[in-house]
Formats: C-alpha cells, structure tokens, sequence
C-alpha cells in the first residue's frame, strides 16, 4: 500500500475492532456455557456486554473498510493535509467507538440493537461522523481539478447524501422517533428484507467500477433495470405490508435470487488484482448461500420453527461473519495491495473454516430448539454440546483475528517488498 496513509490506518483500526469484538464474542459465549462464571464479572452482566460484541463487529470492523474505501474514491491520499485530516477522523471514530463500548458497560443504551448510542457516547460518535464528513469535503475540493465534471458531480452528490447520516442516526436512535420494542411488528417483511439486502446489491455492483478496474464489462444499464424495477417493487410492496404467509413478500424476496448468479457474472467480468482470488471466492459463495438460505427461512413453517431461536444467530452470522466479512477482507486486499493479500491470505481457510462450523452448529441448535421448548426449563446435553462447539470456532476465530491484527498488520509498514 504504497503513500495511502489513511487508507492503511483505517483498515489497521478496521482488524483492531475485529479483534475486540470477538474476545467479546468469547466472553459471551464462554458465558453460555458456563452462566456461573458470571458471579466473578459483578454488574457487567451478559446484557452488557451484546451491544459491545454488535457494535464493534457493525461500526468498528465491517463500518472501517468501507471508511477506507471512500477514502479511496475521494483520493485523500493524493495530498499530506487531507490525508492527516483522513487519518483524525479514523482516531475519532475509533475513541466514538471506545466511548461506546464504555458507556454501554455502565448501562446505559437507547435499548435498540445497533443503534444503542445513547447519552455523551452519541454525541461523540455524531462527532466523529461530522470529522469524517469534513476530511471528504477537504479532499473533494482539494482535488475537484483532478476530475472530470462527471466524476465531481458524482463525488458532490455522495457527499450531499452522506451528509444526512448524523442527522438521521440522532433522529432514530432516540426512543421518540418509534419505540425500542414496537408492539404492531412481528419482525421484517419480505419486503423489507428485500429492502436493505439492494443496498448490499448495490455496493457489490459498484465495488469493481469504484476500485476502477479495467476487464471486459458488459453495459451496467440492465443491472441498474433490474435493481430499480426490484426497488419499486420493495416500496410497493412495503407500502401493502403483509408478512412470510403471504405469497407476494415470499415472491418479493425471491426477487433478490437472481443476483446469486448476476453478481458472480458482474464482478467477473472485470480484472481483478492476483491476490484478492480468495477472498472473492469465498465472498461471492457465502453471497449465494445467504441468499438462498436466507428466502427459505423466511418460508412459513421455516421461520415459524426458527424465529426466536438459535437458527437466526446462525442467520446472523452466515450474513455478517460470512459473506459481509468476506466482502471486506476482500475490499482490504483490493485497496491494500499484494502484501495486505499475502498478510490476510494466513488463517484464511481457518476463518472461513471456523465460521462454517459456528453457522452449522447453531442452525442445528436452532433447528432442535424449535421442535420442543423443554430447553428452556433445562438445558439439555445436545445444545451445551452445540454452545461448546461455537465457543470453540469462536475462540479459532480470535486466535485469526489476533494474528491478523497483532501478527500481521499493526505496525508494519505494508509497502514493504
Ligand atoms: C448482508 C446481508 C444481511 C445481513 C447483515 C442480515 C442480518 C440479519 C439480522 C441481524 C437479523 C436479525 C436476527 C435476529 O433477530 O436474531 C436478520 C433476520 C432475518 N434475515 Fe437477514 N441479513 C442479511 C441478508 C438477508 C437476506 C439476503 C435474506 C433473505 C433472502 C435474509 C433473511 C432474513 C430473515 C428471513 C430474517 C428473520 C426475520 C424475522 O425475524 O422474522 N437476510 N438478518
Ligand atoms: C469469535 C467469534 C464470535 C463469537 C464467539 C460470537 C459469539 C456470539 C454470541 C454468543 C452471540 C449472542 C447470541 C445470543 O444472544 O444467543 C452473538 C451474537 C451476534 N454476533 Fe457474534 N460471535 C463471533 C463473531 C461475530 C462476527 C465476526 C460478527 C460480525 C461480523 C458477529 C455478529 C453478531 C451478530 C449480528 C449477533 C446478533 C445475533 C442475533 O441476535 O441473532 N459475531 N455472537
């Protein structure tokens, strides 16, 4: 990663938040397996700890390379100013992000998951979206010459919209703007699960364009159809409501099976640096089984077993430790170089390895669980044994990130031969 200083630190920061959300990952886990080694951490209860665990996996590791990444598209590392600038924002986001974890520990949360801010830690962390917004609008003038009218416009309107995120993050964190548990939802709709995957859709079809790489592609216009044809349909469907027993939000999310195939065809069509091989692999196939797994749960019968259950941890897990894991990983080694790709390909089969094991085991869990509710009273041997095996995949998991982060990253210098 040659001269892109605040490229590279965010990622630095980016594995540092991995390796700090999954030792909470472990100490949660460990906690359900043993629920007596709760009588040595006092107050900080189990509760106490998830917002860390979420948060710092949501706004530290996977919120990071995408830092990274527009740091990339608005070139902030062309000058050493926007590139100090870049790199005190990336210092902000993080202290947001230790405020955080500080002031969930003590208790205190808005009580919505992932958007617990709450108190000082929000305002520090609107702060920090602010500081990261400013660092953009330097680099977009600084380098608005270097452009062409297109590319600014572009650039501008990104901008314009990134803008609204602070305002919109204060407005839904607090409890005025709908309440913690809203009593009128059973949970998503088809629809609105087709809803926020088109984002993901959206970022994986911009991923190589923005990263500019060269290939053969094919015209982008009838991707771009059938994303905004499957984008009227979520505002239509949304708009009827309904819920999985219903075939239009069954057939709704269906919608989104296609991209298993047109995104692989997509991202393919481009030429893509040696070293990001693996981590496209491994992204495009946890992409597809996300999806197609991810429709058949929502299927009557399916979910109705495995709502509440260990089966959406699974869930959770495939689309966040999985694929969107995967997408960053990939998203580093593309921005980061051949190096960053010989750095992150050690303990890759692991990761992955581990992450398969973890999902299997807890849609078995799920599955189990669904069928008879006497483990709630008891807790029987099948799932001790299934929460065994996930503490064990965690801890695998934060022995890789530890290397990755330690062993590999910090501190060395990346453009090195
Ligand atoms: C990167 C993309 C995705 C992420 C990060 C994600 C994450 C999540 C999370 C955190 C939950 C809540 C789990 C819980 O309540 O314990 C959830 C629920 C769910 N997701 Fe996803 N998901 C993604 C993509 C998808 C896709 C593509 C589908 C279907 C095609 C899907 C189907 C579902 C279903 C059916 C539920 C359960 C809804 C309910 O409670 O009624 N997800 N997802
Ligand atoms: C060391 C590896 C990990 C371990 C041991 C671990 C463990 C756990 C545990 C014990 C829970 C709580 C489940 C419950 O309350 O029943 C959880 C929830 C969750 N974790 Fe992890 N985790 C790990 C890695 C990750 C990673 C890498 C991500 C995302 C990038 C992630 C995202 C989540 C999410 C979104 C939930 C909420 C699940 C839900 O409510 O359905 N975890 N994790």
């Amino acid at each position: 990663m040659k001269d892109r200083p605040a490229i590279s630190c965010a990622i630095r920061h980016a594995f540092g938040w991995l390796f700090f959300a999954n030792l909470i990952g472990v100490v949660m886990a460990l906690l359900l397996v043993f629920p007596q080694a709760g009588n040595f951490l006092g107050g900080f209860t189990y509760g106490r700890w998830v917002p860390l665990h979420l948060n710092w996996q949501l706004y530290g590791w996977t919120s990071l390379p995408l830092i990274a990444w527009l740091f990339s598209i608005y070139e902030v590392d062309r000058y050493s100013k926007t590139s100090a600038w870049a790199k005190v924002a990336v210092a902000g986001w993080s202290l947001a992000l230790a405020c955080g974890g500080l002031s969930w520990l003590m208790g205190h949360s808005s009580g919505k998951i992932f958007l617990d801010w709450k108190g000082a830690a929000l305002w520090v962390f609107l702060a920090a979206q602010v500081g990261l917004w400013i660092s953009l609008a330097r680099a977009l003038r600084k380098n608005t010459g270097e452009w062409t009218s297109w590319a600014r416009l572009l650039r501008g309107l990104a901008l314009a919209f990134l803008a609204m995120v602070p305002f919109s993050l204060w407005l839904t964190t607090s409890p005025q703007t709908y309440p913690p548990i809203n009593p009128s939802t059973g949970g998503p709709t088809g629809a609105s699960l087709l809803g926020s995957t088109l984002t993901v859709v959206a970022l994986l079809l911009l991923l190589p364009r923005t990263l500019r790489l060269t290939g053969t592609p094919r015209s982008g216009r009838w991707y771009v159809a059938l994303w905004v044809f499957e984008f009227v349909a979520f505002i239509l469907l949304e708009w009827r409501g309904g819920t999985h027993r219903q075939i239009e939000q069954i057939l709704g999310l269906a919608l989104l099976i296609p991209w298993v195939w047109l995104i692989p065809r997509c991202l393919l069509d481009f030429t893509w640096p040696k070293e990001t091989v693996f981590w496209r692999r491994s992204a495009l196939l946890w992409w597809g089984a996300l999806v197609l797994l991810g429709w058949a749960e929502f299927l009557p019968g399916i979910l109705d077993r495995m709502k509440f259950t260990n089966g959406l941890v699974a869930h959770s897990h495939l689309a966040m430790a999985g694929f969107t894991s995967s997408y960053v990983l990939l998203l580093s080694v593309a921005l980061g170089g051949r190096k960053m790709g010989e750095l992150l390909r050690r303990g890759s089969m692991l990761w992955q390895g581990s992450v398969i094991v973890y999902v299997m085991a807890m849609i078995a869990c799920g599955w189990l669980e669904g069928a008879e509710y006497s483990w709630m009273s008891e807790m029987p041997l099948w799932r001790t044994a299934l929460y065994v095996v996930r503490l064990l995949c965690g801890l695998v998991m934060l022995g890789v990130s530890w290397q990755w982060w330690w062993g590999n990253i910090y501190g060395r210098k990346l453009d090195e031969a």
